[in-house]
């Protein structure tokens, strides 16, 4: 299926959450030798989200393994007090949620802006389309949540699906979609109006990265 944006590619990004973090480099070296376009490196705090991850550190780690544009996808709590870590550590998209920012949320987009680095905002499944309509402008890409954040391998929740076409109707930017991703519900959510596509179970759980990543490129 060709993506909702003028034709061009949907962008795939493996979630490094199902990675075997025993041996990291050779991870990112599968999806990166695949073809995959950005890496989705889930961080959380305990806080925001009840499961507890990775933070700048890994990601440096990362940053000298692989040329890929790293997307830190920030499942914290007052995520302005670490913004420029992750820059510095080699982000190059920071993604936040906006239940997370509060009335901060246009002083956050403009801090990540102010960084040099592209800006996504993230809902919750629950959360409305209307809490970002006045920032959408300012706003590189929405990170729609298809599940509760905190955990990997969870089933896609088809109720977001009317949020990506509202969001669709009037946003020409990245609409990404994050959760229980297979070939079967990317379908449906790049139909919806979604051109990125993060998904950890379906690729690092499959035996073939690189077919796994073609089959969702081909959805
Ligand atoms: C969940 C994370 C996701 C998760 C996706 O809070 O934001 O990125 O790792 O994993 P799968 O594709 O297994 O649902
Ligand atoms: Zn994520």
């Amino acid at each position: 299926m060709k993506s909702p944006i003028g034709g061009s590619p949907l962008k795939i990004a493996p979630s490094l959450l199902a990675a075997d973090f025993t041996k990291l480099a050779s991870e990112v070296r599968r999806v990166e030798e695949a073809g995959c376009d950005l890496l989705h490196i889930d961080v959380m705090d305990g806080h925001f989200v009840p499961n507890i991850t990775v933070g700048p550190f890994i990601v440096q780690a990362v940053r000298r393994v692989t040329k890929l544009p790293l997307d830190a996808h920030l499942m914290i709590e007052a995520p302005q007090r670490h913004l420029e870590s992750f820059v510095k550590a080699g982000a190059d998209h920071v993604t936040v949620h906006a239940e997370a920012c509060g009335d901060r949320l246009q002083e956050v987009i403009r801090q990540i802006h102010s960084l040099r680095v592209s800006c996504g905002v993230s809902l919750k499944p629950e959360t409305p389309v209307s809490v970002i309509k006045d920032y959408l402008n300012e706003i590189d890409k929405v990170l729609l949540m298809t599940v509760n954040p905190g955990f990997g391998g969870q089933a896609f929740m088809p109720q977001v699906l009317a949020k990506i076409r509202e969001l669709r109707a009037g946003f020409l930017r990245d609409i990404e979609v994050d959760g229980g991703i297979n070939r079967k519900t990317a379908r449906e959510a790049v139909a919806a109006g979604a051109n990125v596509l993060v998904a950890g179970t379906a690729i690092f759980g499959s035996p073939d990265v690189k077919a796994a990543i073609q089959a969702l490129r081909g959805v």
